[in-house]
């Protein structure tokens, strides 16, 4: 961790008692997913994406590894960016093609989850050892900035969390990656496609309650870190597939109703059956992320879904 690591790690946990001081006291309530990815949500998603409900990581590492090859000799990338990186498994599909390409290889994973994106790159630099690696700590919705990096760079925005951003928030973090973007570099985008919305309300509502416990970990993570006293088991996982918006949406319902002391930010509160919103979970046709990426500042160069129309990948090039 460098030296100034406390410094930021204070504000970032300042920043947070803003968020959930907003969000809680909005109404409807609501509480931004970022939260989840403590070192104990960031495991629990690790757990989501081998449930057999939750087909989205499945479908982009098949992807990835169908078309990675003919990507990387295409866009000849020195050095790889990622957003939102986490464990960076299906980075290493990206990875291994660029190292089979023979140039030098650098690697900048960007992720808000602190201890969760040091291991992860701890782990990766002893498996990838001529690999220069520089994992960034960052809240990707703010502008970020990066060492220097050896051109051309592409970006890569894996798992569709770009569906966790409504569309003005997405336009505004990808015009953050378009500004960093010169003509040779690249964005790859991989994203969820609308589909049946009962294999999408299975994905968000496995049988074995692994997203249910992601969702309440964000309620123990406010009892851990702000010392709040939310009673877990007064409150309820709940995800629905909304037509209209096209997306997922993840609650916490009051299951009666309660006051909950935050002590920095004082009495919370609920009516019975009242929810807090967690998550968007946007899915996706091409015309509506060509739309995005062309409002970003990008082009798309290339769309790329799988065999059902389950996931797909798309390539971007800045567009001045
Ligand atoms: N890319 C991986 C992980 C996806 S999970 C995959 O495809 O499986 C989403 C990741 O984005 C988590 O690691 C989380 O910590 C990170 N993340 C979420 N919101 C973020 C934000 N605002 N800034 C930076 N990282 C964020
Ligand atoms: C990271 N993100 C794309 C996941 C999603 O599918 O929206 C987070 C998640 N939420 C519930 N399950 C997984």
């Amino acid at each position: 961790m460098s030296s100034t690591a406390p410094y930021t790690v204070r504000r970032s946990r300042q920043q947070m008692v803003r968020d959930v001081r907003k969000g809680l006291t909005d109404s409807p309530k609501r509480l931004s997913s970022k939260y989840f990815y403590d070192e104990r949500g960031s495991q629990l998603f690790e757990q989501i994406t081998d449930l057999p409900e939750y087909y989205l990581t499945r479908a982009e590492r098949a992807l990835l590894q169908r078309v990675v090859t003919g990507l990387i000799d295409e866009l000849a990338p020195c050095t790889l960016v990622e957003l939102g990186a986490g464990s960076a498994t299906k980075t290493r599909i990206i990875l291994d093609a660029m190292i089979a390409k023979g140039a030098g290889v650098s690697y900048a994973p960007i992720d808000v989850s602190r201890d969760f994106l040091e291991s992860a790159a701890a782990i990766l630099q002893l498996q990838y050892p001529n690999v220069e690696i520089t994992p960034v700590v960052s809240d990707i919705t703010e502008a970020f900035t990066l060492a220097a990096t050896t051109p051309p760079v592409l970006f890569a925005f894996l798992g569709s969390t770009i569906g966790n951003f409504p569309r003005e928030p997405a336009v505004v973090l990808l015009s953050h990656v378009a500004k960093l973007m010169e003509p040779g570099d690249a964005f790859l985008l991989g994203a969820d496609l609308r589909k049946d919305a009962n294999v999408l309300h299975a994905a968000y509502n496995d049988s074995q309650g692994v997203t249910a416990a992601f969702n309440l970990n964000l309620l123990d993570r406010l009892n851990r870190e702000l010392g709040a006293n939310f009673p877990l088991d007064q409150f309820e996982h709940r995800a629905f597939y909304s037509m209209e918006h096209h997306r997922i949406e993840m609650h916490l319902v009051a299951r009666e109703p309660m006051v909950v002391t935050i002590p920095e930010i004082g009495q919370v509160n609920f009516y019975s059956g009242e929810t807090i919103r967690t998550e968007l979970s946007y899915k996706y046709d091409r015309a509506t992320l060509e739309g995005i990426l062309a409002d970003s500042g990008m082009k798309l160069e290339k769309w790329i879904p799988d065999e059902g129309n389950v996931f797909a990948l798309a390539v971007a090039r800045v567009a001045r």
